[in-house]
């Protein structure tokens, strides 16, 4: 892409920390955590389970407020729910009582908005759901659920996709053709898009950049480029660099989590007190 540099940044992250009060006191789940996202990319969060990674994904839809720092959209500061943020999480919450389609529409319903129902046909074609718009959900298996959220999220011509372990839950054939599935779609709508994965290689499958967090409280770790260019084959992944890519991810995170406690004795003194 030419002229990144340049562009300004769809997302910013800046200085983000969130303290969650709890029966047994403050806990500091981020601590000052920047990232910038530029329009387009596709960057992936990885980390320590209970690192703050879907604290940090939430903040960024505007669902959660932050304690300290601020997220901006194409920068203006998120307050709240936005429609130009579209999500997508581990499970499909599909509505058991309604069809595909009526599950499709069901958001637009509550916003009282007209859907663009070609552009929502489109979307059913592209992830192969043609036909299936009158199944109920225990009638379509854990992949066709998950097709349809990615419908659903992207039914509103979403700007930015967050996504929270969308494949987690997946057997692992499933979950490559999930990603194939992902890359397609991003290849024709050049969404931005944030990804929380468990799996490195998912990661690197799908990302630009690929942002480590450190164990609780999340901060960026590291960030490593994935060069590598799309659509990215089979071939590609079976590279040395892949690998070897993989594998540095891989002793970040081990080694981020055997300095666990070294983390957690430079925990700032001070908690920046909640602002609102
Ligand atoms: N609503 C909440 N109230 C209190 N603590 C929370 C809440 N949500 C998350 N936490 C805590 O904050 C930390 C980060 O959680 P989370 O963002 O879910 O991490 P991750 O997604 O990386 O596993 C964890 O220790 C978790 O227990
Ligand atoms: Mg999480």
């Amino acid at each position: 892409m030419t002229g990144l540099g340049s562009t300004m940044p769809k997302l910013r992250v800046r200085g983000a920390t969130k303290v969650y009060e709890t029966r047994s006191g403050d806990l500091l789940a981020l601590d000052r955590c920047s990232l910038d996202v530029m329009p387009g990319e596709i960057v992936s969060i990885v980390g320590p389970s209970g690192c703050g990674k879907t604290t940090l994904l939430w903040s960024m839809s505007g669902l959660h407020g932050l304690t300290g720092g601020e997220v901006l959209l194409d920068g203006k500061a998120i307050t709240g729910p936005n429609p130009a943020i579209g999500m997508v999480f581990q499970e499909a919450n599909l509505l058991p009582w309604r069809n595909l389609d009526s599950n499709i529409h069901f958001p637009f319903e509550i916003k009282r908005e007209k859907p663009d129902r070609e552009w929502i046909a489109s979307l059913v074609s592209r992830v192969g759901l043609d036909g299936f718009g009158g199944r109920f959900p225990r009638e379509l298996s854990g992949g066709m659920q998950q097709r349809a959220a990615l419908v659903r999220a992207l039914s509103f011509k979403p700007s930015v996709l967050l996504m929270d372990e969308p494949f987690g839950a997946l057997d692992s054939f499933t979950r490559e053709e999930m990603n194939h599935l992902v890359e397609e779609i991003w290849m024709d709508t050049r969404t931005t898009i944030v990804l929380i994965t468990h799996s490195i290689e998912e990661a690197i499958f799908l990302s630009d950049r690929v942002v480590v967090l450190s164990p609780r409280p999340g901060r960026v770790a590291n960030i490593y480029e994935v060069p590598f260019p799309r659509p990215r084959s089979m071939e590609i992944m079976a590279t040395k660099e892949v690998f070897d890519l993989q594998n540095a991810i891989k002793r970040e995170i081990v080694g981020e989590q055997k300095s666990r406690y070294a983390a957690l004795q430079a925990l700032p003194d001070a908690i920046p007190a909640p602002t609102h």
